[in-house]
């Protein structure tokens, strides 16, 4: 098969994205593909047209990437893609809007609030700080909507540190959200085709543990997988991460970040749609413990693209 690997892109994800084409580059041409790398800029489209891959793999990351933005313009040029649908990025770029669809699927999700910056600056939602500090409590995390790799993420530890973490995350991105603290083991579920695969546990150093964007500095933070959890906590914990995959629609692939609280019950935080797929990522090494080497798992993400496409083609006839 003809395959475009899509990379690069505008956004602050970008070195990571370069990392997981190179990755998949290799794979495809191991597997015997004809294999075409496209940087994501202007002549995107121009390029598609002229290649007609039979399949793209987006390996882009971040807005921009995993937002719906390269999925639509796929779907336009009729080009089967790789990962989850148009709605499902979407749904899962916005952590207010996927947090939401998770409330209304009972898919437990730390509690929290939302604005966006016209909230701040002409409705003076600065004044509702007392009643979300009656709901939420301190500490407290702050994060843009839609980013990713905790860019932007900042935790308040008393009300002195609200301002500085909103201006942080409103740089970010135009819409913030302020979520309860959940002390506990972080987690990530890699799901394949809706079947989670073992558990990763990230255990950050501890002088870390309230400085997310550190962590993603190569050896900060230890991955273990599969997790050291009892099999009742375990089963939990995959099944809400399936569950999630599903409330948001997704297909093909995605990641489920949670946290799991020092009672042993899972919370989950987002979902990413287009997970990291370099060499030190958490869905490789996921695939790796259940025994799915790295080509095999490319190989399955295209399968999964093709088929969905087919079945969207039976489904308009
Ligand atoms: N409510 C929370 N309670 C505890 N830790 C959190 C919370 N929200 C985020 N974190 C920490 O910050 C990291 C990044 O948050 P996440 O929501 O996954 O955003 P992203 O990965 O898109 O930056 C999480 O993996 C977790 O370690
Ligand atoms: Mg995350």
């Amino acid at each position: 098969m003809r395959v475009a690997v899509l990379k690069g892109g505008s956004s602050l994800e970008r070195q990571v994205s370069l990392r997981s084409a190179a990755r998949v580059e290799d794979a495809l041409a191991s597997l015997g593909h004809e294999v075409a790398p496209i940087d994501a800029d202007s002549d995107l489209v121009r390029s598609l047209k002229e290649l007609r891959p039979d399949v793209a793999f987006i390996a882009l990351h971040g807005p921009g990437g995993e937002d719906g933005t390269p999925q639509e313009l796929l779907e336009i040029l009729g080009v089967p893609y790789t990962g989850p649908g148009v709605a499902a990025c979407i749904r899962c770029m916005d952590k207010v809007l996927a947090k939401h669809l998770l409330r209304e699927a009972g898919v437990p999700t730390p509690d929290w609030v939302a604005f966006n910056s016209t909230a701040f600056r002409e409705l003076g939602a600065a004044d509702a700080l007392e009643e979300i500090e009656a709901r939420l409590g301190y500490p407290l995390v702050v994060k843009p909507a839609a980013q990713g790799s905790s860019l932007g993420v900042r935790f308040a530890a008393s009300r002195d540190g609200v301002p500085e973490a909103l201006v942080s995350a409103l740089s970010y991105d135009d819409r913030v959200l302020l979520e309860r603290h959940v002390p506990g083991r972080e987690l990530a579920v890699s799901v394949l085709d809706g079947d989670p695969l073992p558990i990763v546990e990230a255990r950050p150093k501890e002088e870390d543990r309230f400085n997310y964007e550190a962590r993603y500095e190569i050896g900060r933070t230890e991955y273990i997988c599969p997790a050291d959890l009892p099999d009742d906590v375990a089963a939990d914990v995959r099944d809400a991460a399936s569950r999630t995959y599903s409330a948001l629609g997704c297909t093909g692939f995605a990641r489920v970040d949670l946290m799991l609280d020092t009672d042993g019950r899972p919370d989950v935080l987002e979902a990413n749609a287009i997970p990291g797929l370099t060499d030190t990522s958490l869905f490789p090494m996921a695939a790796d413990a259940a025994g799915i080497g790295f080509e095999e798992l490319v190989s399955r993400i295209i399968e999964l693209a093709v088929e969905r496409r087919g079945a969207a083609e039976a489904s308009r006839t």
